[in-house]
Formats: C-alpha cells, sequence, structure tokens
C-alpha cells in the first residue's frame, strides 16, 4: 500500500465523480454542498453544465479527472463504460480509490476489483439504494463491498451520499444485493403496470388504478412480517407450513390471473412465471405447504425437489 492509499479521507477532501447521469449530478451535489471540492467527468461533456455551475470542476480527460482526487466515484451504465472512459488512462489508477457505484453483475465487480488492483487501485463496490433526489438525504442508504480497511478509510465522504452498510470483503456482494434489491424493485414495477393494464381494459384509468394497486404494494411487507416469526426464520429452517395459506390455493390464483390476462389478450410473460412457479411446487408434491415452498422452484429450475 502506498502513502496515498494509507490517508484517512480528510474532512474537505477532495472528490472525482465520473458519470454525470442523474444519479453521478446528485451525488456531486451532495459533495459539493458537503464541502468538498468536485472534479468531473462525463463523456458528454454538456452534462456537467448544471453542477460545473454549482461549483465542481469539468477535467478535459478521464486522466485529469483520476489524477485530481484520491478518492474516484464512478457512476456509469455500466462496467463496460469504466473500462471504456479508464482502459486509456491506467497511469494515474496507482494510489487511488475507484469506488463503483454502478449496476452490473457480481462476477464483473469481482473482475473489475482486480483490474483495479492490477493498476495498484483500491476498489469498492457499492449500490445505491434510493433514487437520485433522495441522494444525500436520511433515508439514503449504500451498500458497499471490498476491503475493509479501504472502506473504513472512505467511509466519512462516502456517509454524506447516504448512510453505508458495508457487506464484507468479497467485491462481488454489495453488487449481489444491488441485483437482489432491484429484481424485487423491477419486478414489482412490472406487476404495477400489468395490474394497471388488466384494470385498464374496464375503462379504469391508471390515476385512479394506481392508487389502489400501490396500496397492496405497500402492505406487502407488513403482511410478511405478521408471522409468529421472523420473515425467513422458517424458510433458512426448511419449514413452510401451510395452516394460513397454501401452494394450492395461491397456485389457483395464478392460474386465475393468467386465464384473466388470456382472455384480455395482455402481455403473459410474467403471469406465466409465477404460475410456473406455483405448478411445479404442486407438481413436486407440495400443495399443502405455505407459498415460501416456491423458492424450491427457484433454486432448482429444472424440477429438482
Ligand atoms: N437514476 C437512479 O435513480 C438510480 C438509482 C439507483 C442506482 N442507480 C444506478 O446508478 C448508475 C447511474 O445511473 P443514472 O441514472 O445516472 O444513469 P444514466 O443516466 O444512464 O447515466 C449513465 C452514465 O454512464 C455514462 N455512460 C454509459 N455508457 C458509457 C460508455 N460506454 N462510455 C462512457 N460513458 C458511458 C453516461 O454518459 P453520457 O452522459 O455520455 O451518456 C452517463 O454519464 C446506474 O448503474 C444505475 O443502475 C441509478
Amino acid at each position: 500500500m502506498n502513502e496515498r492509499q494509507n490517508r484517512t479521507t480528510e474532512p474537505n477532501s477532495a472528490v472525482t465523480v465520473i458519470g454525470l447521469g442523474p444519479m453521478g449530478r446528485a451525488m456531486t451535489r451532495t459533495l459539493l454542498t458537503a464541502g468538498h471540492p468536485v472534479t468531473v467527468w462525463n463523456r458528454t461533456a454538456g452534462r456537467a453544465d448544471g453542477v460545473v455551475a454549482d461549483g465542481a470542476t469539468l477535467a478535459a480527460t478521464p486522466g485529469e479527472a483520476v489524477g485530481a482526487s484520491d478518492l474516484v466515484i464512478l457512476s456509469l451504465t455500466d462496467y463496460r463504460a469504466m473500462y471504456d472512459i479508464l482502459d486509456g488512462a491506467t497511469a494515474p489508477l496507482a494510489g487511488r480509490t475507484l469506488v463503483n457505484l454502478s449496476s452490473d453483475t457480481p462476477d464483473r465487480s469481482r473482475e473489475a476489483a482486480a483490474w483495479a488492483a492490477g493498476h495498484g487501485a483500491e476498489f469498492l463496490t457499492g449500490g445505491v439504494m434510493v433514487p437520485a433526489p433522495m441522494v444525500g438525504t436520511q433515508a439514503s442508504h449504500v451498500y458497499y463491498s471490498g476491503r475493509g480497511e479501504v472502506m473504513e478509510r472512505h467511509r466519512a465522504v462516502l456517509t454524506l451520499l447516504g448512510a453505508p452498510r458495508y457487506l464484507g470483503a468479497d467485491p462481488g456482494l454489495a453488487q449481489m444485493m444491488y441485483q437482489a434489491q432491484l429484481a424485487v424493485f423491477l419486478t414489482t414495477l412490472s406487476a404495477l403496470m400489468q395490474a394497471t393494464a388488466m384494470l385498464g381494459t374496464a375503462g379504469m384509468k391508471a390515476a385512479e388504478a394506481l392508487p389502489e394497486l400501490l396500496s397492496m404494494a405497500d402492505s406487502i411487507g407488513a403482511i410478511l412480517r405478521a408471522g409468529e416469526k421472523e420473515p425467513g426464520t422458517a424458510l433458512d429452517a426448511g419449514e413452510h407450513p401451510g395452516d394460513l395459506s397454501t401452494v394450492t390455493m395461491m397456485g389457483a390464483t395464478a392460474d386465475h390471473i393468467v386465464e384473466t390476462g388470456t382472455s384480455l389478450g395482455l402481455d403473459l410473460a410474467l403471469p406465466l412465471a409465477v404460475q410456473a412457479h406455483y405448478r411445479r411446487a404442486i407438481e413436486n408434491g407440495h400443495g399443502g405447504d405455505h407459498w415460501t415452498r416456491i423458492i424450491d422452484s427457484i433454486r432448482s429450475p429444472r424440477g429438482a425437489r
């Protein structure tokens, strides 16, 4: 480890932000507000205008941006973008810490950490769990993984973006948590649109349908927490007691959703996927179990019990 990497981030230390979509711009503004000098770079330079007006410095090249700060935050569409930007600017990476808050796969985060190490840089993976306007607020939290020492060194600055939740040394872990969270988020968003489209066939406007549907989405956490045990405890113990609801009952409803969508001419991809989880559990003899039994259909998609 060299001298630069050993330093704890100073209260007003310089930070570089590469990638100025809504998320990168929100992070830049949060850091500027807290008094940090921020250097920015973006492929489309015009996207920097707003944050430059707020006090950020626009670097002429990615190399100049990396060279401006020990801590370099990346907020890009994916990890390919990081290589597109930094492959031609690897010399200044030595001694810096890259914090990549972009979406991608856990394996690509691990590869990127090794790539960074090959250029003498530290690497943290992160996943921001709030939309851009909420960055820097009390409601914001961000998952991180990577070397614990590096996390501690930059914790104070990173806390400005949102409460850090550090998951461990494996750089793939925070990315996996991000994908797990987004799997819930994106599937729910598609379910909301599926349901809005269904009600729309009866003439109901989205303005009327969505508030009804959102109250269901809001109540799911409370429903799952209402059991006697913490959600997940029974599942971890391999217990799926079907005393309050069963795979057979839920599977019948999954069938009805498919039939309703079929008669209305709607896209069936999502309802069929849900139906398949229940059908497989029933075929495997678990119709009397709690709905959590469908996890087996997901863990072993080829039908193993
Ligand atoms: N927006 C949100 O509410 C939100 C919430 C949580 C997490 N996130 C995550 O945060 C990250 C950034 O989100 P965003 O909404 O700010 O995304 P965005 O608007 O899509 O911005 C992506 C950034 O990546 C750059 N980029 C993409 N491909 C590139 C390439 N090949 N070479 C160079 N630059 C490239 C874009 O540059 P150009 O400007 O030149 O196109 C832009 O700066 C994403 O990984 C997203 O999953 C976003």
